[in-house]
């Protein structure tokens, strides 16, 4: 176990923390039942016609689990992973590199698909379709095109923003599986069997208070629970109850609703500084001081889940629920909206 990672950002590469932790095949990985059985039911019928999975993408925020699907589904067929992202794959010379190294059966993961350059893409559809790759390597006079029969192969491609992608790239995967983020009692099992594994003591409670105020994401509840168990090894025998949890998670400001505190500078800056909006993204992401994707693919999805932000075409406003967090007093046009 490594004792000395101490990861903040959710977005940090995978650790042996992360890897250990990662469940190993379907049953050890927690909710997502819809998207779960999709990919079950594919797998077993590829399996019985002895036939390559279908190309698969995965798509939603970070954290909740599309890596660790894309080994899970490698791993039912005893198949070897390939993995690369979208702004790796600079030339087209790389992909042809990556995708002549694939053999029969093998996967190759791309992460950030979305990302991958427009003329990459070209050559990727089909090599997805019929597994055939036509390239022109080299420019002027040493230009020559290659053309190359590819094995049968299984793409799983991952995204942050589904919306991104063009038309042509998303129809030619089998099936799109959307994952949301997780409610509080399957990340409170998730946490629980976190727990066994780095052999610290939980009670339900603790997982439970852990889980609420993970903002929904397996990785944020993990790297939480690493904290706590910290917490809990110096401060409180060793034992993560539902006290010495919310007293390790307020140490690190996170609150009983899971905001931390990027989540709060966002609806501070709308509110305080943006008149409640609308505010366009750029102006947003200058104020609080984050990268505006980062805004869009990791804050705002939870926040707008949560009911605190709304995104509109002229930009982003605050919701009454974030005048309530902030104790501040929504305009009159929002009023009417409150519950009564
Ligand atoms: N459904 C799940 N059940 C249990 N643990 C999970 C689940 N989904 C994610 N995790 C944990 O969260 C971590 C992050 O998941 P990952 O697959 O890397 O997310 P993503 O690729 O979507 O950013 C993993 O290391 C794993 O330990
Ligand atoms: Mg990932």
């Amino acid at each position: 176990m490594s004792e000395h990672f101490y990861a903040e950002n959710s977005e940090a590469p995978k650790t042996d923390y992360d890897l250990s932790l990662r469940p190993p095949d379907f049953s050890e990985f927690a909710g997502q039942e819809k998207v779960k059985e999709r990919l079950i039911l594919m797998v077993e019928a590829a399996k019985q016609r002895n036939d390559a999975l279908d190309h698969v993408l995965l798509s939603g925020p970070p954290g909740l689990g599309k890596t660790t699907l894309a080994y899970i589904l490698a791993q039912e067929f005893g198949s070897e992973m390939h993995c690369t992202s979208g702004p790796q794959i600079e030339k087209a010379g790389d992909l042809a590199g990556i995708l002549t190294n694939l053999k029969h059966g093998d996967f190759l993961f791309i992460d950030e698909i979305h990302r991958l350059h427009p003329a990459i893409e070209e050559y990727l559809y089909p090599a997805m379709e019929d597994y055939r790759l036509d390239i022109i390597i080299d420019q002027g006079p040493s230009a020559r095109s290659i053309q190359l029969t590819l094995p049968r192969f299984t793409l799983v491609g991952a995204t942050t923003r589904a919306g991104m992608l063009t038309a042509p790239l998303r129809s030619r995967f089998g099936m799109a599986n959307r994952l949301d983020y997780y409610p509080a009692e399957v990340l409170q099992k998730i946490l629980i069997r976190s727990a066994a594994l780095i052999d610290i003591t939980i009670e339900a409670e603790g997982a439970l208070e852990i889980a609420r105020r993970s903002r929904g994401t397996p990785r944020i509840a993990n790297l939480l629970l690493r904290w706590t168990r910290d917490y809990a090894q110096v401060k409180a025998d060793n034992i993560i109850t539902s006290p010495v949890a919310d007293a390790a998670l307020k140490m690190r400001e996170i609150d009983a609703d899971g905001l931390d505190e990027t989540d709060v500078r966002l609806l501070e800056s709308i509110i305080y500084k943006f008149g409640g909006g609308p505010v366009g993204l750029k102006s947003l992401a200058v104020a609080v001081g984050e990268d505006e994707s980062t805004i869009e693919e990791v804050y705002e999805p939870y926040l707008i889940m949560q009911g605190y932000l709304n995104r509109t075409h002229r930009g982003r406003v605050a919701m009454p629920a974030a005048y309530a967090r902030l104790g501040a007093e929504p305009p009159q046009e929002l009023q009417k909206d409150l519950p009564l």
